[in-house]
């Protein structure tokens, strides 16, 4: 049984955590599909956008597999937990751009994966959390330090500190998902970053992510940099015959 199911759109794909039964919780088994996957979309240039999502309706991802977890001998869980980091960290770093579809519960874990992707959406009844002190632990895959770079060191500790759980409404009023909306709404955003030139998407997400919190003259330079490598492509050249020939571009990506 495959651990993450795969849908190719064209130039997006939607890929399901396929774990209902444990609420799509975090397995080894499921991290080693997400790293291979995470790799051959990093690798290739036909997909574009992913949109990740949960199987059935209840969860995205309900966090750390907890009954694997009790399993693990106590020298497993560091090696477990530093594979997760590298995933995450891939993924965020990755060309493609990845949308959290989060239609279910999304915590601990599940939350700490929907923040290395590039944008959230969350289903009007869906939750999200940092729950880990409520277990005794704190968030161990980037939730601490990603978290606050996104809402600020305030909110974000008070999540954290208290491990409560967010609707819908309060995840877009603080800016931990971007907007609320269903899978189709999911679909649309990543069919429209699709539409866009392939190098400057990437460009331009990696520009905001190296420069978020660098001083803003070292991220001025990080833009122009991004900048300078869309000068040479074919798709720049593209883009303003298109606009000069009243038609939609079509980009490939070189
Ligand atoms: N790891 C392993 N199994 C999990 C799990 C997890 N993180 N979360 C849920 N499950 C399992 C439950 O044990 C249950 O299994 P069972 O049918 O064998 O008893 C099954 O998934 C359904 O769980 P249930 O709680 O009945 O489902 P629900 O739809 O009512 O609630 C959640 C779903 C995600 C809200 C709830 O399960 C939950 O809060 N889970 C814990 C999440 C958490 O604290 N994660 C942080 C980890 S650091």
């Amino acid at each position: 049984m495959s651990e993450i199911i795969i849908e190719a759109r064209g130039a997006y794909e939607v890929w399901t955590i396929n774990g209902e039964a444990r609420r799509n919780a975090m397995s080894k088994a499921m991290m080693a599909e997400l790293d291979a996957n995470v790799s051959r979309v990093s690798s290739s240039r036909d997909v574009r956008v992913v949109v990740l999502r949960g199987a059935g309706t209840k969860a995205f991802c309900a966090g750390a597999d907890l009954k694997e977890r009790a399993t693990m001998k106590p020298d497993e869980v560091p090696i477990f937990l530093d594979g997760v980091r590298r995933i995450f960290r891939s993924l965020e770093r990755s060309d493609c751009v990845f949308i959290a579809f989060i239609n279910g519960a999304a915590f601990g874990g599940g939350t700490e994966l929907s923040l290395c992707c590039d944008l959230r959406v969350i289903d009007p009844a869906a939750e999200m959390g940092l729950t880990e002190v409520k277990l005794g632990i704190i968030p161990g895959a980037g939730g601490t330090q990603r978290l606050p770079r996104l809402v600020g060191k305030g909110v974000a500790k008070e999540l954290i500190l208290t491990g409560r759980r967010v609707g819908a409404e309060e995840a877009v009023k603080i800016g931990l998902a971007t907007r609320v909306g269903s899978q189709e709404d999911a679909e649309k955003l990543a069919a429209s970053i699709c539409e866009n030139a392939p190098i400057a998407v990437s460009l331009a997400k990696h520009a905001i992510d190296e420069g978020a919190h660098l001083d803003l003259d070292a991220a001025l330079q990080v833009e122009q940099a991004k900048y300078a490598q869309t000068l040479t492509t074919e798709d720049r050249v593209e883009g303003l015959k298109a606009f000069a020939e009243k038609r939609p571009p079509v980009y490939r990506g070189r």
